[in-house]
């Protein structure tokens, strides 16, 4: 299932998407329908059950002799060890506590009887990852960080709902592909004092209404500083907010300006940086209608003839960008970061989504100043869901401030960031379960 939305995600995608995002060795065992494995097996069971050795995002190269045996000697001599020695108490352990989990799975495989192959396992795990002259158990319980840490930080985050939001969860999945240590915060907590060690706090709380939620952030800034935090990525993501006009488009953006306004005051006791992304691209595909454009009817509405560049941000794009952000200071201290997946155009998208479902769109027209004022209307009305027209009005063209490729220049190379493929992205965004 894609933990996103819960949709049933073909198992060649899965592979595909654990070889992107997977950045450390990792043995992952799955259960795949027969009928998807498109290779004509003749099997009376619905499921095969296949383990899949992911060695990491650079590592596409053809599977050496090496490799195969290290495949081969890991599902003989440690696999079955691992699952025997699978800590029933697993579920107890928290987000942060994955070296924890693995020394108490080490200790009840040292309770098995060594055996000839699993020392050979070890000592080939040995020659592969580790440098240093490490003791035999030193090295199984990095061997078992490995293969567990990603997996179990990112389901019991999720088990403990740590992981909501859109931005949350594509944050924190692109903070442990990089190895940072993550640990959230929830409403509960956010009274109390942040736990120690932290260098960076990310906020991805959202509010459409001014004056609420994100107004909360200074409070949040004031925690980080007396925690010793070094720096804060304030909740952005969107338009072009180091221009002050923004909040007359997007009313509560003006919270977001005070934000850094208050972070640019303190930026003696901590730094900050503020991630530009424009439209969040598959985060708008979702809401049927948003920015006229609703995918499972098969209907837009083309604004202004649809030709108005913006620029669009995939939500795993945006992690990958606070995390390869964090991993730069001292070039990301004190700066507005603007990054993207591509810079599209409504006719651009529409023919990406119309060459992906093979189907044209039934078309309507109208313009961008309309979208925009009948969003502020209904705003003025006290419907506040008039909000969502306008910020599609305003990345759009609305106040210019969602073109930045142009007016100030990516962040994308700096940064090592991938370009995204709209057509690629599309196909694979409606392959994911989308209609
Ligand atoms: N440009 C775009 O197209 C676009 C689109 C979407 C979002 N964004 C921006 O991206 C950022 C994150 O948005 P999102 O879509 O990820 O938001 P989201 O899915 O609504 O998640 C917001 C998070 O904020 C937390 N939160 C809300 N009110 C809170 C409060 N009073 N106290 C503590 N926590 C609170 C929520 O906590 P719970 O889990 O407890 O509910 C949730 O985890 C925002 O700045 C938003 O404006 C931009």
């Amino acid at each position: 299932m894609d933990g996103q939305n819960e949709r049933p995600l073909p198992a060649k995608l899965l592979v595909e998407r654990l070889l992107k995002n997977v950045s450390v060795p990792s043995l992952v065992a799955a259960e795949v329908p027969s009928h998807q494995m498109g290779i004509g097996l003749q099997t009376l069971d619905p499921f095969l059950y296949v383990a899949v050795l992911v060695l990491g995002r650079d590592d596409l190269r053809p599977c050496t002799a090496d490799d195969r045996e290290y495949l081969d000697v890991m599902m003989q001599a440690f696999v079955p060890r691992l699952l025997t020695s699978m800590a029933p108490t697993a579920s107890e352990y928290l987000p942060g506590d994955a070296r924890n989990l693995c020394i108490e799975i080490a200790n009840r495989m040292e309770l098995i009887e060594d055996d000839f192959n699993f020392q050979t396992f070890i000592a080939m795990y040995r020659g592969r990852y580790v440098q240093k002259p490490l003791p035999q158990r030193a090295v199984v319980e990095l061997c078992l960080l490995h293969v567990l840490k990603m997996p179990f930080e990112l389901n019991s985050a999720i088990q403990n709902s740590l992981i909501r939001g859109n931005v949350g969860r594509s944050t924190i999945k692109a903070l442990l592909d990089e190895k940072f240590e993550v640990t959230g915060l929830t409403r509960q907590s956010s009274e109390a004092i942040l736990p120690p060690g932290q260098d960076a706090v990310i906020s991805t709380i959202s509010s459409i209404v001014p004056g609420d939620a994100l107004t909360l952030q200074k409070s949040l800034v004031d925690s980080a500083i007396s925690a010793g935090v070094k720096v804060f990525f304030p909740s952005e993501f969107g338009i072009d907010t180091s221009d002050r006009s923004a909040s007359e488009y997007i009313p509560f953006l003006v919270d977001k300006i005070q934000t850094v306004d208050y972070l640019k005051a303190q930026q003696d006791k901590i730094s900050w940086t503020a991630v530009i992304t424009g439209s969040l691209f598959d985060w708008g595909l979702n809401i049927p209608g948003f920015g006229g454009l609703n995918v499972p009817a098969h209907t837009a509405t083309v604004f202004d003839g649809g030709d108005i560049s913006y620029e669009a941000t995939s939500l795993d794009q945006v992690g990958r960008a606070i995390a390869r952000s964090l991993k730069s200071p001292a070039l990301t201290k004190n700066q507005y970061v603007y990054v993207n997946s591509f810079t599209v155009t409504q006719n651009k998208v529409l023919s990406a989504l119309e060459r992906a479902t093979n189907e044209k769109f039934t078309l309507s027209k109208d313009t961008v100043e309309n979208l925009w004022q009948d969003g502020a209307t209904k705003v003025k009305e006290g419907q506040l869901l008039g909000t969502l027209s306008m910020i599609a009005g305003s990345i759009l063209g609305k106040g210019g401030l969602a073109n930045y490729s142009k007016t100030k220049g990516l962040w994308n190379e700096i940064l090592g960031l991938p370009q995204e493929d709209l057509d690629g992205f599309v196909r694979e965004y409606l392959a994911g379960g989308a209609v």
